[in-house]
């Protein structure tokens, strides 16, 4: 009899507990196994049953279910399982600068058709980007950088249209960059992307011409520290948006496009470390531009150049070990911004100065001349 009413009482309570939870347990489950497979949870996963009711750091729930995932830095180690497929309404999940967190992503992420931000940068990934996440419809923030992720970039990004910032830096990512044919879908897709962040990985192939258009909508334009080829299409000129262009430390030839010029509102351009040829770009006319560098291309000699000197933003010019000789004219017209000019390892044999910031010209016929120069001692790393 006692013992009769002891399991009433218990199944009793137990009926209490799940009807008074408040979260779905669809949710409960999934969120549980996630806590099963990682080490270093936040304390309040030990101490509830109920995740949105006796909330779990770094869970929001809307109506009982899991709406947001947010453990940045919290020291997670594990796997990331295939679990995380269960919290069908996620629309952020942030499991971003936990080095401790390894293994693939799971292709179940691109079940979860509701996300909206997906970052998971600054971990220890590994193996490729799954293709799975172009379902991801509404996603607007896919941020991986700084993981081992090997793999091509899956043509199926493409097919995230509201995609704004696609992050895939500092990985070891390969293969070409995609664009889309009658088949597939390809980058080129993404025109209200605003930031292509695909530096410091393996791409190899050319940049498509097709990957620009003038419908795209970018302001940064990272490609720097890949394995690029072949000329830099015409077609970026395009993209009347651009703000920042990175395409140094690849292995880009034959000349710059002219119509570069027509990208006045970028402000950082750096081409550096490529093996670009034919004449130095004259960058005259792209008024916004602070920072630029060329330096490290065997562009044809020249006279060391002066439209740079009708760029009244400009704060940064690098142009070393290139081959301008003769005269440097800064004289006049130097705006009060210019903070650094570095020149060295040219033919730079003379110069006309009006101007009281850093310059170098190390490395120049000129500094034989007058090795005791300040501009001749000014040396860069
Ligand atoms: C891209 O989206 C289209 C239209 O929804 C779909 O038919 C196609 O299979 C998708 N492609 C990939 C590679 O996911
Ligand atoms: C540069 O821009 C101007 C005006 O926006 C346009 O008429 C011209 O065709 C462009 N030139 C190139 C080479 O794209
Ligand atoms: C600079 O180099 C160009 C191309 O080699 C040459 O035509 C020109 O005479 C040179 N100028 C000076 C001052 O050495
Ligand atoms: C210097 O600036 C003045 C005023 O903006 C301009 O008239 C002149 O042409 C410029 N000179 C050179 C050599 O660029
Ligand atoms: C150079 O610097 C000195 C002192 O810092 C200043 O008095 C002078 O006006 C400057 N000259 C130019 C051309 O800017």
């Amino acid at each position: 009899m006692a013992a009769n009413h002891l399991l009433c009482f218990l199944i009793f309570s137990a009926g209490i507990h799940v009807i008074s939870s408040a979260t779905d347990p669809r949710d409960v489950v999934a969120l549980r196994a996630l806590k099963d497979s990682w080490q270093n949870t936040p304390p309040s996963w030990e101490k509830s049953d109920d995740p949105c009711g006796a909330p779990w750091e770094g869970v929001t729930c809307i109506n009982s279910r899991v709406t947001s995932l947010e453990l940045s830095s919290k020291g997670l180690v594990g796997e990331l399982t295939n679990d995380i497929g269960g919290l069908t309404e996620l629309r952020t999940l942030d499991l971003s600068l936990n080095t401790g967190l390894k293994g693939p992503i799971p292709p179940q992420l691109g079940g979860l058709k509701k996300l909206h931000m997906l970052l998971l940068s600054g971990c220890s990934f590994t193996g490729s980007i799954p293709s799975e996440l172009g379902n991801l419809v509404e996603l607007s923030f896919l941020d991986v950088s700084s993981n081992s992720l090997t793999g091509e970039i899956p043509p199926s990004l493409g097919n995230i249209s509201g995609l704004y910032l696609l992050d895939l830096s500092d990985n070891q990512m390969t293969g070409s960059l995609p664009v889309s044919n009658p088949i597939t879908p390809g980058l080129d897709l993404l025109k209200n992307a605003k930031h292509f962040h695909l530096y410091d990985n393996q791409f190899s192939g050319t940049i498509p011409a097709a990957l620009f258009s003038a419908d795209m909508t970018l302001i940064h334009l990272f490609l720097d520290g890949n394995q690029l080829v072949g000329r830099i299409p015409s077609s970026i000129g395009l993209v009347q948006t651009l703000q920042m262009i990175r395409l140094n430390g690849n292995a880009l030839t034959g000349t710059v496009p002219a119509n570069l010029r027509n990208l006045t509102n970028v402000n950082f351009l750096s081409l550096a470390q490529n093996k670009l040829t034919g004449p130095l770009p004259d960058l005259s006319g792209m008024n916004s531009l602070n920072y630029v560098d060329l330096s490290n291309n065997p562009f044809d000699q020249s006279e060391a150049p002066n439209w740079f000197t009708s760029l009244q933003s400009l704060i940064t010019l690098i142009l070393k070990n290139n081959a301008f000789n003769g005269t440097l004219d800064m004289g006049i017209n130097i705006t009060k911004r210019l903070q650094l000019v570095d020149l060295q390892n040219n033919q730079i044999s003379s110069l006309v100065l009006g101007y009281n910031n850093t310059l170098m010209l190390s490395g120049n016929p000129i500094c034989t001349v007058e090795p005791n120069a300040k501009y001749c001692k000014n040396q860069s790393k």
